[in-house]
């Protein structure tokens, strides 16, 4: 199988070697969506693609690149095989969350930095246990929150701070999708799959870390699914704010967007967003109490601003280039997985969790998982607190525009 593991239709030069070379791995779904992203991005280019699947890699190649391009990308089963071979300097993990420790943590290894997709791993303790590869190995492992990357959310992020900041922040999300396959099949399809979306938009939103988690989920006796298709989920602040997210996956009917609707209460008015286009400031209407005064539209998006994966994207080709470090790296994007299993919990135990409670138990569970792996101790260095303040400043190597790292 080894030697079958890489199969390269032609040489792996681009015409561009300025962009960061990538491997996009796991080509299903998602995956081709990225490669699609790579392909139209200004700063990277695409030099292989990985599945486990045998073919998986060219079906999605011969699919996705245009003809006269196939020849520069590699394609196989084995990510590192295929990562030499190709040159490349960076990895984009699309694989199922399973996948995400052992493929992002081997990555990191071999000297490629890791951009991942949500989630950061499959389980708190994998996710810090990665978080603890990235500092072993000095490189860099961004997870990949698109919907964060959204100019209208970031918009209403900046007309919350106009008015004094968000603390009261409520989120409905309300869909009917019939998926079919494992989403059908989960215990709690909507916090896990869907909820860490508007999670983590909050996160953007309002000031301070969260702090606990109280969540209540249930199944209507109409649901198509095995698990809870809705839920409300109440997350606290350090800072005071507040995050509601009431949602459901079986409600037919008056559908919000995917992003769902958001209303933001702030000490001098009110941010409504759609979820879709450009949120709206409503004024309160001043000490004497009474109604607001009439909405004023946000700032639209300029007409280049990139959008959730190719913004996701950019950010990340830039940070490796040593240029800004990415919101949601690893350390930051911890309090995401945290909230999401946190709600989890709560809604099992029916009682509030703590993130200090399960992020203590997770950080012990990686030092295990880390101890019997061999290749990173980080995680004995840190302290309880800094597994939860997750402010302190971080570097890891960076690719010069000239070469990649293997
Ligand atoms: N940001 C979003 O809006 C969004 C939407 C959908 C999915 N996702 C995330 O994207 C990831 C992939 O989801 P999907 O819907 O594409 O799943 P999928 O099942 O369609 O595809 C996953 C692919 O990964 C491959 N794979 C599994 N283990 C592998 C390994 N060890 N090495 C290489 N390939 C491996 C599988 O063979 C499969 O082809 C998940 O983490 C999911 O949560 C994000």
């Amino acid at each position: 199988m080894a030697d079958q593991a890489v199969v390269t239709a032609g040489s792996a030069h681009s015409a561009d070697q300025t962009r960061l070379p990538v491997v996009v791995v796991g080509a299903g779904g998602m995956g081709r969506a990225w490669i699609a992203t790579v392909l139209r991005s200004r700063s990277a280019r695409l030099v292989g693609v990985v599945d486990v699947v045998d073919g998986a890699a060219a079906s999605a190649l011969a699919d996705l690149v245009p003809e006269e391009s196939q020849a520069d990308v590699r394609t196989g089963t084995d990510m590192l095989q295929v990562a030499r071979a190709a040159g490349a300097a960076a990895i984009i993990d699309v694989t199922i969350p399973e996948a995400h420790h052992p493929v992002t943590a081997d990555a990191l290894h071999a000297g490629l930095p890791v951009l991942g997709e949500k989630p950061c791993a499959a389980t708190l303790t994998q996710a810090l246990s990665l978080a603890g590869h990235s500092e072993t190995t000095g490189q860099l492992f961004m997870v990949s929150q698109s919907r964060r990357h959204n100019p209208h959310l970031r918009e209403a992020g900046r007309l919350a701070r106009e008015l004094g900041g968000a603390g009261i922040v409520a989120t409905r999300f309300s869909r009917a999708p019939h998926f079919g396959g494992f989403r059908e099949q989960m215990v709690q399809p909507l916090i896990v799959d869907m909820a860490i979306h508007a999670f983590d938009a909050a996160r953007v939103l309002v000031e301070g870390t969260p702090v606990s988690v109280t969540a209540t989920s249930y199944n209507p006796a109409w649901s198509w699914y095995d698990g809870d298709a809705a839920a409300t989920v109440v997350v606290r602040y350090d800072s005071g704010a507040v995050h509601t997210f009431e949602g459901s996956w079986c409600s037919p009917g008056a559908e919000t967007s995917w992003n769902g609707e958001w209303a933001l209460s702030c000490p001098t008015g009110t941010v409504h967003w759609d979820g879709e286009g450009v949120p709206v400031t409503v004024p309160g209407a001043g000490t004497d109490g009474g109604g607001g005064q009439d909405p004023v539209p946000g700032r639209a998006p300029s007409e280049d601003a990139l959008w959730e994966l190719d913004s996701s994207l950019e950010v990340f080709c830039q940070a490796v280039r040593g240029r800004g470090e990415p919101d949601s790296e690893v350390h930051e994007n911890i309090w995401t997985q945290a909230i999401v299993e946190a709600a989890v919990r709560s809604a099992a135990e029916e009682r509030t969790v703590h993130l200090s409670e399960i992020l203590d138990a997770a950080l012990e569970a990686a030092r295990e998982l880390d101890r019997a792996d061999g290749r990173s101790s980080a995680l004995e260095q840190w302290d309880a607190a800094r597994s939860w303040t997750g402010d302190a400043a971080r570097s890891w190597n960076t690719v010069g525009a000239g070469g990649p790292a293997v």
